[in-house]
């Protein structure tokens, strides 16, 4: 096309791919140029605001480390992370939610009934729950990866005053498909802000807040992997998660226990638990791969 409008451009574009393009490439380039065309025919955006975009994008890159990844974090607070969850998870089974950029590889194994409180300050909780199929089986053999932030609202990785392994754990389910352990309540905590994502976000009057969460992943032979969180039901952002992660079948109750019901086998802290508790039962239900 000699003669380019802002009417034919788009149209223009298609016509430029070669004949040999994958298809499914095809279908995504073609769809992202249409909305990225109307896009900018719909807001008359700016030579200014063209530049500005740009400029994000500079900084995101150059903010990000292998330890940290803006690009991730722009995606997740545009709610786009959550969407692509949404439209590839399973119709049955529990609901997945965002991964996060905290994830370690690699976490210690421990054994169920483990603690990972240590001397950390905060409430003390215990969780358990199972891993089963669709049909309420149990799962043998599957692992969970487990990950939290301290009670500073830090993940290891971002502080420099816990250990790398602090609050990340993997456990491997027996034929019971059962999971246990003690740590401390999660706590609600930021995204980072220094970057160019804390920009936007100061800039449409949105806060950082995530609501406290524990983080799973969960693999077993056979099955879909599953990507989740679990929210405690009093904490104030679960209506308003800046990256989008909360589901109603997520949010559990924490339900406080007096120190003397604290099972007297199958946990590092038998015979060890002084204060009262909160106790959070939370089933993992994974769809056939
Ligand atoms: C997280 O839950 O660890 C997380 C998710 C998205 C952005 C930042 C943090
Ligand atoms: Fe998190």
């Amino acid at each position: 096309m000699r003669n380019v409008t802002s009417d034919n451009i788009t149209d223009t574009f298609l016509g430029y791919f070669g004949d040999d393009t994958d298809p499914r490439l095809r279908e995504i380039m073609v769809s992202l140029a249409t909305h990225l065309h109307a896009f900018a025919r719909e807001t008359n955006l700016t030579h200014e605001e063209w530049q500005k975009g740009l400029d994000i994008l500079r900084q995101a890159g150059s903010i990000t480390t292998s330890e940290r990844d803006e690009f991730v974090l722009l995606s997740d607070v545009m709610g786009l992370s959550s969407l692509v969850d949404m439209i590839n998870s399973p119709e049955k089974g529990t609901s997945s939610s965002v991964l996060g950029p905290f994830h370690i590889s690699n976490p210690p194994a421990m054994h169920m009934g483990a603690d990972l409180k240590g001397d950390y300050e905060g409430e003390l909780i215990l969780v358990s729950g199972r891993v089963l199929d669709t049909d309420g089986n149990p799962i043998a053999g599957a692992t969970l990866d487990i990950w939290q932030t301290a009670p500073n609202g830090l993940y290891s990785s971002q502080d420099p005053d816990q250990d790398m392994y602090s609050f990340h754990a993997l456990f491997t389910t027996g034929d019971d498909g059962c999971y246990s352990f003690t740590s401390v309540k999660p706590v609600s905590y930021t995204v980072p802000t220094d970057g160019p994502v804390g920009e936007i976000l100061n800039a449409t009057g949105r806060h950082p807040w995530r609501p406290s969460h524990l983080h799973y992943i969960i693999k077993a032979e056979g099955f879909r992997s599953l990507v989740t969180e679990v929210f405690p039901d009093d904490d104030p952002y679960l209506d308003e998660d800046t990256v989008f992660g909360v589901r109603d079948d997520l949010v559990m109750k924490y339900e406080s226990a007096p120190a003397s019901s604290f099972p007297e086998t199958g946990f590092d802290l038998c015979g060890k638990v002084g204060e009262d508790y909160l106790v959070v039962n939370f089933d993992l239900v994974l769809s056939r791969a």
